[in-house]
């Protein structure tokens, strides 16, 4: 059994030094996040960061049973978290598939970091959630290929 994890300080810094709430303004999803392919109902990658960086420490393993276009997994290895996605639709595995390669690109990996707000703040602050640096991006594991 895992035990039930929550980075209370991380998630107040994040917030402005105030304690986060259950309720969440985030942007809409940006293009640049559909550089692969669309999925009809991807989520917006700062969501789903501020779900692993509240709920899990580096290093996690993150599991998503209905994986989309992995947006999950995408997050997850953008904080130095390994994850395994489980899709049914071959069109959206393959999605999933190119922007794990996307994010391989050190560069790619460093600019859509970047680009997430809260990622930007965590790294920003002293209470380090995540420890990920280029050389550990291929030792992230991510979705493989299964043959049905
Ligand atoms: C709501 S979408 C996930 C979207 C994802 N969070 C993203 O950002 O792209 C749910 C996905 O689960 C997949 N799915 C539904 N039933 C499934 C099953 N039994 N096994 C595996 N995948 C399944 C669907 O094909 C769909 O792509």
């Amino acid at each position: 059994m895992v035990p039930h994890y929550y980075n209370y300080e991380l998630m107040k810094k994040i917030n402005g030094d105030t304690q986060m709430t259950d309720v969440w303004r985030l942007p809409a999803i940006a293009p640049w996040e559909k550089s692969c392919g669309k999925h009809p109902t991807q989520k917006p990658l700062g969501l789903l960061s501020r779900i692993i960086m509240a709920s899990t420490k580096a290093g996690a393993w993150i599991l998503d049973p209905f994986a989309g276009s992995s947006t999950t997994g995408v997050a997850a290895n953008l904080l130095g978290r390994r994850f395994l996605g489980i899709e049914r639709e071959n069109e959206f595995a393959a999605i999933s598939k190119a922007r794990r390669e996307e994010i391989e690109n050190i560069r790619t990996f460093a600019t859509y970091k970047r680009k997430i707000p809260d990622i930007v703040k965590a790294e920003d602050t002293q209470t380090s959630c995540f420890a990920c640096h280029e050389d550990m991006i291929e030792s992230l594991p991510f979705l493989g290929e299964v043959e049905v």
